[in-house]
Parts: C-alpha cells; structure tokens; sequence
C-alpha cells in the first residue's frame, strides 16, 4: 500500500531505537500527525527487560509509546508495520531487511547497507559480502531534494550518510560548471555523534577535548557513494578529507572548486536557485555569506553559501547539516513522507 486512506496513519516500527539516530527517529515520529509508532526495538537478547519509551526518549516530557524490546523478527511482524526504519550497524541492516520486505513492509535504511549498487563494493568498503545483491539495484538512494517520483511508494529506501549528504548538496547544483579534469576536495568535519554510542579509546574525552584530526583519507565509506551519486569514476579527481571535530553534533563540508569558465556572483546563486528554490529544508545563503555549525544543529535544514575566488574561476562553497537530523534520521522522515504521499514537512517543522 502506499497512497493511504486519509484517516489511517502510517504504522511505523524504528530499530535501532537505543541509538542515537533511531532515537532522533522516535522524537520526530512522535510529533509527527500522519505516523503511528507501533514498535520500537534495541538489540540485546530476546530475554533482556523492555525498557519503557519514556525512559529512552526523555525529551518528549514522558509522552507515551512502545517500550524498546529486543529485536526479533516475530516482534516485528506481530506489530504490523507499513514501513520500518532501520536505524542499525549496516550489517545488520543487509540481514534484516530482505526478510521485512518480504513480510510485506517497505525499509527506510539508515545504514550504508544497500547504498551502493554493486554488491562487489561492499567486501571493499564494508567489508562483508552483501547477503541480499539483488536488492542493490532496486533501492532508492534516498538524497531527498534530488529524487523524484522514484520515492513514491519506494519499497525500499537506502538513506544518504551523514557527509555524503552535506557535500551532495553543496556540489550538485554547480557539478555541470566545473572545470574537467580539476580536482574537487572536500575537507568535511563532524561531531563525535556520527560514530554512534560505542565506545571506543578514539572516540573517548582524554582523546578527543582539546584535539582536531583528519582520519580516513581514500578509505572513508562515504566516498564511494558520493561518487556513485555525481556520477564519477573511481580515477575522477574527487579528494573527501573526513576530520573529527571535539564537538557532539553536526557537519560542516567545505568544498573546493575549479569552473571551466569564471562565474558571477549572480550566476552561481541562480544555480543554486534551480536546485533548492521550492525546497523547504536546504537554504542557500547569499553570495559571499558562509553558514556555521551553530546555525542547523538541532535543525532538519542543510545550510549552503560560496565564496568566489580568483576572478571566478574558483570558489569555496561551505555546507552545514545536523548529522543526526538532516544527516540521519530528518532525512529519513522527509523519505518516509515522500514514499507514503505525505507533506515533505510533516513531522519536521
Ligand atoms: N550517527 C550518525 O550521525 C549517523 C548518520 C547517518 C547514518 N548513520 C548510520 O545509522 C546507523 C545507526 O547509527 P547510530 O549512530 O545511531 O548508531 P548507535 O548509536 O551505535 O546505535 C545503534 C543501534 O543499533 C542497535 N543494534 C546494534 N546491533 C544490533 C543488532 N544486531 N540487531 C538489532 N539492533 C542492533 C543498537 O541497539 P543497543 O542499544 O541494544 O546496542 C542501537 O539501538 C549506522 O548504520 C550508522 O552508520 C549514523
């Protein structure tokens, strides 16, 4: 089913609940008038205790929903979903989500688990061979503002990672002006919360307070699907420096282009114009005014603004989303909207 009677709300199951995406996910679900949230799950053994909404989502004022269970298949499908967010280690994504779809559900996937189309990408990039490649090809790369009808009543939605998101939307409006052959570098930094809530040594206060490190250079799981989106080979000239930045939330990507002919103030905002103009959460600042981090965090918005330089043959263009909202689990829910027929908005403003 995908366009729905206008009474029935959409019955919505979040795993990966404890997390930190899944939990952003519940929040905005909650608020949201066109979703019900009939299951929310964490991992754990089928025996562990449920562990009440309430509890595991403090900032909706003790508002009611379903505890957290351990996640089981037969939990899942008793609850009836229309469409289950998975919001789960991509491996556990890859496992679960042929066997949802089959059930009869549609999959909005957090993860990096079916972003890529050729399944012999992920031994390379993820390290484990795909367990349902058939699938690669059907999902919807879910960069909101950039797909279509394609989201309309999509099965199954692969949703963008965090970077990826903030430097898709900054480069594909000016892709078609730049100068073949130059290299387009991508210094992306973020908050500690991309990595989730494990607790490793690198991800540990002593470690981060007071430091600043690029990390992940030519191996980052991120690159590849920007490529893949922008349509470049793996030679193209495309440098994606990913730094971890001692903060919580959010992404700032600062990209550096080449045009192959100089560009005026005004023709780079009117290319930013065509993208975004009708698009109510990417906000394009005016030439010359750069967004900060301050400005979305806490927001479903990505914020863009350019600079030019050297006569316009160059320009730095800065892009700044929330990592956990429009870098997670806000995009997910703008998907779910598009997928379901409900206003791009709902649930998010
Ligand atoms: N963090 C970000 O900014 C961000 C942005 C975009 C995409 N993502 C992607 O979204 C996914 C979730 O990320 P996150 O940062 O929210 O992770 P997280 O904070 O580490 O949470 C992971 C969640 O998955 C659950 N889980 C782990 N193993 C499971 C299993 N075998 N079966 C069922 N549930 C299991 C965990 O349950 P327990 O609480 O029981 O351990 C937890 O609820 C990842 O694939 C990540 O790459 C993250």
């Amino acid at each position: 089913m995908t366009e729905q009677d206008p009474g029935r709300k959409t019955r919505v199951a979040v795993l990966g609940a404890t997390g930190y995406s899944g939990a952003e996910l519940c929040v905005l679900l909650a608020r949201h008038s066109r979703a019900e949230t009939v299951s929310v799950f964490s991992s754990g053994n089928r025996d562990a205790r449920p562990v009440p909404f309430a509890r595991l989502h403090p900032l909706l004022g003790g508002a009611a929903g379903p505890d957290a269970e351990p996640f089981s298949n037969e939990r899942l499908e008793a609850s009836r979903p229309d469409v289950v967010f998975l919001a789960t280690p991509n491996e556990t994504s890859a496992e679960v989500a042929p066997k949802i779809l089959a059930s009869g559900a549609k999959v909005i996937d957090i993860s990096g688990a079916f972003r890529l189309r050729e399944p012999a990408d992920y031994p390379k990039w993820y390290g484990f061979e795909h367990p349902a490649p058939a699938l690669l090809s059907e999902a919807v790369y879910g960069l909101t503002e950039w797909r279509g009808e394609e989201l309309r009543g999509a099965r199954l939605v692969a949703n963008p990672g965090c970077y990826a998101t903030s430097v898709l939307l900054a480069l594909k409006p000016v892709l078609g002006l730049l100068a073949p052959g130059e290299p387009v570098v991508c210094d992306s930094v973020s908050g500690v919360s991309g990595a989730g809530k494990k607790s490793d040594l690198a991800y540990s206060f002593s470690e981060l307070d007071g430091n600043f490190k690029a990390y992940g250079v030519g191996v980052h799981r991120h690159e590849p699907e920007m490529r893949q989106d922008l349509g470049l080979s793996p030679e193209a000239p495309f440098v994606f420096v990913p730094h971890l930045l001692p903060t919580v939330r959010g992404i700032l990507s600062t990209l550096h282009v080449a045009f192959a002919r100089p560009q005026t103030p005004e023709a780079l905002t009117a290319a930013f114009a065509r993208a975004y103009l009708a698009t109510p959460f990417v906000r394009v600042r005016p030439a010359g005014e750069l967004p900060e981090l301050r400005d979305v965090v806490g927001t479903p918005r990505a914020e863009i603004g350019f600079a030019l330089l050297h006569g316009g043959r160059r320009a730095v263009i800065v892009s700044v989303i929330d990592n956990l909202l429009k870098g997670a689990a806000s995009q997910a829910v703008q998907n779910m909207n598009r997928v379901f027929g409900h206003p791009e908005t709902e649930g998010l403003s």
